[in-house]
């Protein structure tokens, strides 16, 4: 193992780009984020800024939208990593253009962070999503720019501490509705383990131009699964309502706006299609994280939820 690459984190104030900072952070690499201006100066914003800045990052200002600032802060690193939200997927082109600019980047990781979007399906707007992230990969291919693609699956912040019930602010102790059968599998991982496998796999040849899944075995459980564990841990059993296919699609179709769409028609993917679990990992482009990192000990499902008994 030669030296620690320079890892250049941008969206670092974002839900899962604040673990990814955190871990780089923590893992000895030097670590650099690019901040807009406007975060920096945000009161609340700028409290996590300070923090980072604490704990021996470098903060950069810049934009996407400011090819110069990218190119700056580009040159000073050897991996770039984005965790820009999924409505700024597409102006990652601009990333990819500094990068070829700087001509210096040994490993580019975009924004994914989701399912494998390649031959995902879904119904609108999920599609859109899936296929601009997928444009994306292409464009880092175009460019002969060597990635790695992190196929994070469900962030447990945005899933089990809700059991994916809208509006809850924490798992059901009543009611509980499932999509769907409730028997399609998924995958929750703990956003910590997210950073830190995503970290690893920056220097790591393995990972290189491959696809790194987080699909660790204890965190594979279906609907009705979770549903059971939590029954188990809360020693209730709770009423059930299913939510038929036919049902999410009118929910989506009747939906007040784009993000209640988007959110909807992406758990109709999760749960319905099986996006996280309907593949193989083919080992010519995929690699499993717990298998190449078995030294983290990932928080398993029934731990993350034992947090909320
Ligand atoms: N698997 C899952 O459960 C799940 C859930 C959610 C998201 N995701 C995926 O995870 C990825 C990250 O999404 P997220 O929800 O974590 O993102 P997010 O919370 O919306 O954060 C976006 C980040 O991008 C930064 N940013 C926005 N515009 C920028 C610009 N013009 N220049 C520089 N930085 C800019 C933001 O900085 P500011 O502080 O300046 O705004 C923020 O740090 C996406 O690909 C998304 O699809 C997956």
């Amino acid at each position: 193992m030669g030296e620690r690459s320079k890892i250049l984190i941008i969206g670092g104030t974002g839900s899962i780009g604040k673990f990814v900072l955190e871990a780089s952070a923590k893992s000895g690499h030097p670590t650099f984020a690019l901040f807009r201006e406007s975060t920096v100066s945000d009161p609340v914003k700028s409290k996590i800024v300070k923090g980072f800045k604490n704990s021996g990052v470098a903060i950069l200002i810049g934009d996407l939208n400011d090819h110069e600032s990218l190119v700056k802060a580009i040159k000073q690193v050897d991996v770039v990593i984005s965790t820009v939200g999924l409505f700024q997927v597409a102006d990652q082109v601009k990333i990819i253009a500094a990068i070829k600019e700087a001509g210096n980047v040994k490993r580019f990781l975009p924004s994914e962070f989701g399912n494998d979007v390649d031959g995902a399906s879904g119904v609108e707007p999920a599609n859109f999503a899936f296929e601009t992230k997928a444009r994306i990969r292409r464009a880092v291919e175009a460019q002969g720019i060597p990635y790695t693609y992190v196929t994070s699956n469900y962030f447990a912040g945005h899933s089990l501490s809700t059991l994916i019930q809208p509006g809850a602010t924490a798992p059901p102790r009543d009611k509980v509705i499932i999509l769907g059968d409730g028997n399609v599998k998924a995958v929750f991982n703990d956003e910590h383990d997210i950073g830190t496998y995503t970290i690893k796999a920056v220097d790591d040849p393995r990972t290189l131009n491959k696809i790194l899944y987080i699909k660790p075995p204890n965190n594979i459980y279906s609907f009705n699964d979770l549903v059971s564990l939590w029954e188990k841990k809360i020693g209730k059993t709770l009423e059930k309502e299913y939510v038929s296919e036919e049902q999410i699609l009118k929910q989506i179709a009747e939906a007040p706006n784009h993000i209640s769409k988007l959110l909807l028609s992406l758990n109709h993917s999760i749960f319905v299609k099986g996006v996280f679990t309907n593949y193989e990992i083919d080992p010519t482009f995929g690699v499993e994280a717990s298998e190449l990192y078995p030294e983290v000990e990932y928080k398993t499902v029934e731990e993350y939820l034992h947090q909320f008994v």
